[in-house]
């Protein structure tokens, strides 16, 4: 926990790029570099040196960053970036008294009551899937949708938060037209921002829209990215992707893997999904007044029950090996 909370720090602050970048270096020129506090980047370079993550000789008093770490703490959107896990992990941490006075009183905890960096921090962890495995891996699992795009045909991305899967599949289908729907008016800004920023920002449209609202149209191919555990209606919002799905379109499906019984996920990510639900999946949905599916609260039999009322006939999970999430094709 509280070397999580040193990375976060380091992260934040930018102490890990400076290192990587310019060098060894005591606290005294770390300051110099940094413009911060000398005394409290000694603390931290003490910390961070016990914990492993950086290297201290003990002559020169000399911290330095060793090559091997910087993929997972420098390198943002690589495939193995830590970053975004630091800075959700504080982030959703910080709406305590909420999260006690929600056990006390039911509830939950409103979007606005989380920090800039939790919402950073959800960016840059999903965007090590989308940037290192949805266009190379996943998309060839599923050739109908590839060409479909291919051809020049639209996808729509609900609660696609700062929008980095449509930016990504924008750069690998240049024919193609994207649309971005998040029902939080600052993940629209920032995903308009990047797509600004990675040049797709004429192929790619951004706009807030709350899906429990109705559809904005309807696309070739529709596509949920962690959305549907998240939602106050997960059904309603089913129906409502049934609607924004042309009748010979293909709705893909990515959630979290879990078990049909919450008790049977085993292995440390098991505690980790039961802790991102308390602290934000499961508390943000009632929060709406929702259903609090919580984070392994959609197993592949949920999957397919509610995509069956919601008016689609098959579901295929796609045999994608990841640690998090499960991926499905489904269609009308
Ligand atoms: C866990 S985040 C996933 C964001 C993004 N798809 C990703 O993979 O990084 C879930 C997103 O769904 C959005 N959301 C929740 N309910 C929604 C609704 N009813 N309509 C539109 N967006 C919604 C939230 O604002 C949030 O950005």
């Amino acid at each position: 926990m509280m070397t999580i909370r040193l990375c976060a720090i380091g992260d934040r602050l930018g102490l890990f790029t400076d290192l990587a970048e310019n060098g060894p270096a005591t606290s005294q020129v770390m300051a110099d570099r940094t413009g911060l506090n000398e005394r409290y980047l000694r603390e931290w370079i003490y910390g961070m040196s016990l914990a492993g993550y950086l290297s201290f000789d003990k002559q020169s008093r000399e911290v330095s960053m060793p090559e091997a770490h910087i993929p997972a703490l420098v390198d943002v959107g690589g495939p193995l970036y830590q970053g975004g896990l630091f800075k959700m992990f504080t982030g959703f941490m910080q709406p305590y008294e909420d999260l006690i006075e929600s056990f006390e009183k039911g509830g939950g905890i409103d979007y606005e009551a989380y920090p800039d960096d939790f919402w950073k921090g959800l960016e840059h962890n999903s965007c090590v899937r989308y940037k290192n495995l949805l266009v190379s891996q996943w998309l060839p699992e599923m050739p109908d949708v590839q060409a479909k795009l291919e051809n020049g045909g639209t996808f729509a991305d609900f609660g696609c938060g700062a929008g980095r899967s449509s930016i990504e599949l924008a750069k690998a289908y240049p024919k193609a037209k994207f649309y971005g729907f998040d029902l939080f008016p600052k993940n629209i800004e920032n995903a308009r921002k990047t797509a600004e920023e990675e040049g797709v920002s004429d192929r790619v449209e951004f706009q807030v829209h709350d899906i429990a609202k109705g559809v904005p149209g309807q696309f070739d191919v529709v596509a949920t990215f962690d959305l549907i555990h998240d939602m106050a209606d997960p059904k309603g919002g089913l129906k409502a992707l049934r609607q924004a799905c042309k009748d010979d379109g293909i709705y893909v499906l990515m959630d979290v893997d879990c078990t049909d019984d919450p008790a049977d996920n085993e292995g440390p990510l098991a505690v980790f999904k039961l802790g991102a639900s308390l602290h934000f999946c499961m508390t943000s949905s009632l929060g709406q007044g929702g259903m609090g599916l919580g984070t392994v609260g959609f197993p592949e039999s949920k999957v397919k029950e509610f995509s069956s009322e919601a008016g689609f006939s098959s579901v295929r999970r796609l045999p994608i090996e990841h640690p998090l999430n499960a991926l499905y094709e489904i269609r009308p």
